[in-house]
């Protein structure tokens, strides 16, 4: 579930890194390895250069495990598929504000159907972008990288823009957490944490490591 205070760290494990063979066993093992919520990249190959996976995959996944969904929908109209994410058991959906879609439309049906709302801004869309949402949301995601493929650099030059974020919130009386995510690993945690972030998404660095629950623990305490 989504924690009451902004400080409290959640790491979320992308499943766009881990083995599609044995999508389920490797949901399992996040869940064993510490993991808080699963990260779950739907991507439509228009809003970004990568066709990644559906409302299909979200049920299957919802249906054998049980951890908090996070979905990150990189999709040029998350009005038109909104119903069937809700559907397939989504916790918290998260949508672009540069999609083709009226943002506080799509928000106010996230939130009507239980569900937590979250804003996404790429790395080169300004905080004021989203700043007429920010009063509807549970979650503001930075992109830290440019949306489309797990594996990419860190870009550092997101940390200012999370620093603004996190300080409109406070200045604001708002109730967001900050999530980052792209080029996540204990490293460049430590610096999110630092400039107000409370989410790490990681999908190579935790997916991907020799020791799934050591890589999980060294971002946690970063
Ligand atoms: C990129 C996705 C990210 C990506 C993270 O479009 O939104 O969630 O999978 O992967 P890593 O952690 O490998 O950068
Ligand atoms: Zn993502």
């Amino acid at each position: 579930m989504i924690p009451k205070n902004f400080k409290d760290r959640v790491i979320a494990p992308s499943l766009l890194a881990a083995d599609f063979s044995r999508i389920g066993d490797e949901v399992s093992r996040a869940i064993h390895s510490g993991a808080d919520w699963m990260h779950m990249d739907v991507m439509d190959g228009h809003f970004v250069d990568n066709i990644s996976f559906g409302p299909a995959v979200i049920q299957t996944v919802h249906e054998s495990n049980d951890i908090f969904l996070d979905v990150h929908l990189m999709i040029s109209r998350p009005d038109h598929y909104l119903s069937r994410f809700i559907a397939a058991g989504s916790d918290l959906i998260t949508v672009h504000v540069e999609a083709e879609h009226d943002v506080a439309e799509t928000l106010g049906r996230i939130r009507e159907a239980g569900c937590q709302a979250g804003l996404a801004i790429n790395p080169a869309t300004p905080l004021k972008a989203a700043e007429p949402f920010l009063d509807q949301i549970d979650l503001l995601l930075c992109m830290t990288v440019v949306p489309g493929f797990g594996g990419q650099a860190f870009m550092p030059e997101v940390l200012e823009k999370i620093e603004a974020a996190a300080k409109f919130r406070e200045t604001n009386g708002l109730s967001y957490h900050v999530e980052v995510d792209g080029g996540i690993d204990a490293v460049t945690a430590a610096r999110c944490f630092a400039a107000g972030a409370n989410v790490m998404v990681a999908g190579s660095s935790t997916f991907r490591a020799p020791d799934m629950a050591a890589a999980i623990r060294s971002i946690r305490n970063s």
